[in-house]
């Protein structure tokens, strides 16, 4: 009854690495040390800087062809492509990823990325003085998911061109509305009365795998994109305020050029997207399709594993300050496998579960609290209609049964051998304000502008339980600071801020990836952090260093590694976000070029890899 939670947390980690070093040894393969490369040095240099030893190659710069046989227009330098040619081409701000193997070589695969949001100065040759329906088009079709086939050569691993797995899913897409909301009335417009089907996903951040194989991409600020003339913001109803959807705050005035972003016109389009939406990457013919037994919000992750029962259970985050964390359990099992015959048995698992949302409380114990209609108070008097009401508006049924309200949660990640859970809080700046939720155990920073990682571990070890045991894992910051509120607590980890991307390698090794926002980067309390950067993190001891730095400006987000741990993709999102003072231009000249102003910065997917091929991060 009185031992340590935390020395519990740890001691399963650390068995799982014990485990692991055994069995490297036993395959006699490479050194299973864990974070035996040298720590980068925090730097605001404009490149991509990895450990001595280590190798990075840009592949797929926004722009590039996807692949589709007989689609493959060159990137044009002055940002020329038309919206056509954007919609068979790499997207803007590259962001979650994951490969997929072909065969069982290990060395070709498809690696499957989204794309979040655009730069419109970059993306059009005028930039968007002047909005055109053209740039409306070129704009959506920057956004969504890329399917691109890859293989290792000699010389590295380059881009299958052209691939017959080679497609662009993007804001014009057609695609499928399908689970308990799917036709509800709040799905149904005037171009689809029958609620089920819509053009496009957008605002793609996070991700998730399924088990059967399948891609899951979140839709995370899709509410910037919907819009209208500002004097209607008055009439606008609370539930769209909640989810900021709200016209004269739009962030791109598609609204004018395509009218179902008028929120005045067509005030249910918005209520189709804030969804996971799966994708069969084996099938480029096979139609997207929009989970709405998942819930609606400003998706981050969709973290997949699987409950002792045999279920699969989701994890998903709520990125705005104060929004929640959400865990949904399929009602049917899994049937095992990832091949054709799998994908397709498990072709409905998402659309029918139990939605949850969960509660820390004091002394690290948590509750899982169900999201359903006529329970816990979520009723027709609370306003929801129907379960469908519940599921579009899940933020205001987290509200009614009491939900944890966060420190803005990105991504999660399930550790692959103790099935503890990791989610970043990136940060939160308003948590000390008055009128805003004060701190408390799970939030104990008044003023969080470092952010950090908290953790959980499901009563039974069973991902299907209602309760668990959390703590945390990091408190971000620097160790050379001295306030409770910025001092990273221990010695043994470099300093950072702001996690955001969360990956575990089947190894156990946790990447930790940073999104310090650009106005902050290299200033006040962040001067020492440098760029934006990704760091490894050994659970079992809590030692973190940082492998990785970014160019300017940039964020660094998404990560995945190849099966056999020899590679691992990273995503350099908005080199160059960051304007020079009165200038107006880029930060950065990243991966083209060296003087900032002189070429486009592009996001990109770089390959990172040992120069003596062993296992990266080790
Ligand atoms: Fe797109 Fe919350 O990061
Ligand atoms: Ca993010
Ligand atoms: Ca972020
Ligand atoms: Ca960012």
């Amino acid at each position: 009854m009185t031992f340590d939670r935390r020395q519990f947390l740890q001691s399963g980690a650390a068995a799982v690495v014990a485990l692991l070093g055994q069995g490297c040894a036993l395959s006699g393969s490479a050194s299973s040390s864990v974070l035996g490369f040298t720590s980068v040095p925090a730097t605001l240099r404009d490149a991509v800087t990895v450990p001595r030893g280590y190798v990075a190659q840009v592949l797929y710069p926004w722009g590039s062809p996807t692949g589709v046989a007989g689609a493959m227009p060159a990137f044009a330098r002055d940002a020329s492509n038309s919206a056509a040619e954007q919609a068979v081409q790499a997207g803007m701000h590259h962001d979650g990823m994951h490969f997929f193997p072909l065969g069982s070589s290990g060395d070709r695969g498809l690696l499957v990325m989204n794309h979040e949001y655009t730069d419109e100065q970059l993306l059009h040759t005028d930039g968007v003085t002047q909005w055109t329906a053209e740039k409306v088009r070129k704009s959506l079709h920057a956004m969504g998911v890329s399917v691109i086939e890859i293989e290792r050569r000699p010389e590295g691993w380059r881009q299958v061109l052209p691939s017959p797995y080679a497609r662009r899913v993007h804001g014009n897409t057609a695609m499928r509305i399908a689970g308990p909301a799917a036709g509800s009335p709040r799905l149904r417009t005037a171009a689809n009365p029958t609620g089920d089907q819509v053009f496009g996903t957008f605002a793609n951040c996070a991700i998730g795998v399924t088990p059967w194989g399948t891609y899951l991409t979140c839709e995370e600020n899709f509410h910037g994109y919907f819009g209208g003339p500002k004097e209607a913001a008055a009439r606008i109803d609370a539930a769209q305020r909640r989810y900021g959807i709200v016209p004269g705050s739009q962030w791109a005035e598609y609204w004018r050029f395509d009218e179902r972003f008028d929120i005045t016109k067509h005030p249910n389009e918005s209520n189709r997207f804030g969804w996971v939406v799966e994708i069969d990457p084996f099938d480029p013919t096979a139609a997207p399709v929009k989970r709405t037994a998942l819930g609606r919000k400003r998706q981050e992750s969709a973290t997949c594993t699987t409950t002792k029962g045999g279920r699969v259970a989701v994890y998903m985050g709520d990125d705005a300050r104060f929004e929640y964390i959400y865990k949904f359990v399929s009602r049917e099992k899994i049937r095992q496998g990832t091949d054709a015959a799998s994908r397709a048995a498990n072709r409905t698992l998402l659309d029918d579960g139990t939605l949850y949302v969960a509660r820390y409380d004091e002394g690290g114990r948590g509750r899982w609290l169900e999201l359903a209609h006529g329970k816990n108070g979520i009723d027709a008097a609370a306003g929801f209609a129907s379960p469908a009401d519940v599921l579009v508006h899940a933020r205001l049924a987290g509200d009614v049964v009491g939900g944890t309200k966060m420190d803005r949660p990105e991504w999660i990640a399930v550790h692959p051998q103790s099935g503890e859970v990791y989610v970043t809080l990136t940060n939160n700046s308003q948590r000390g304000t008055p009128s805003r939720p004060p701190v408390d155990a799970a939030n104990p920073r008044a003023v969080n502008i470092f952010g950090g990682i908290l953790r959980w571990r499901e009563d039974g070890n069973d991902a299907g339980a209602t309760s668990f045991d959390w703590d945390h894992f990091a408190l971000a910051g620097d160790p050379a600071l001295h306030d409770a509120e910025t001092r990273y607590p221990s010695k043994d980890a470099d300093a950072f801020g702001s996690p955001d991307g969360l990956h575990f390698d089947s190894g156990g090794l946790l990447w930790i990836q940073t999104d310090i926002s650009g106005q902050d980067i290299g200033k006040g309390a962040m001067t020492a952090l440098g760029n934006n950067q990704m760091l490894c993190a050994d659970v079992a001891t809590g030692r973190i260093k940082r492998f990785l730095v970014g160019p300017n400006g940039c964020e660094i987000t998404g990560c995945t590694s190849t099966p056999d741990r020899r590679t691992l993709f990273v995503n350099i999102q908005h080199p160059g976000e960051r304007r020079d003072d009165g200038t107006g231009e880029p930060s950065s000249a990243w991966p083209d070029g060296t003087v900032p102003g002189t070429v486009r910065p592009r996001s990109a997917t770089v390959v990172v890899q040992r120069v003596d091929g062993g296992f990266v991060g080790t």
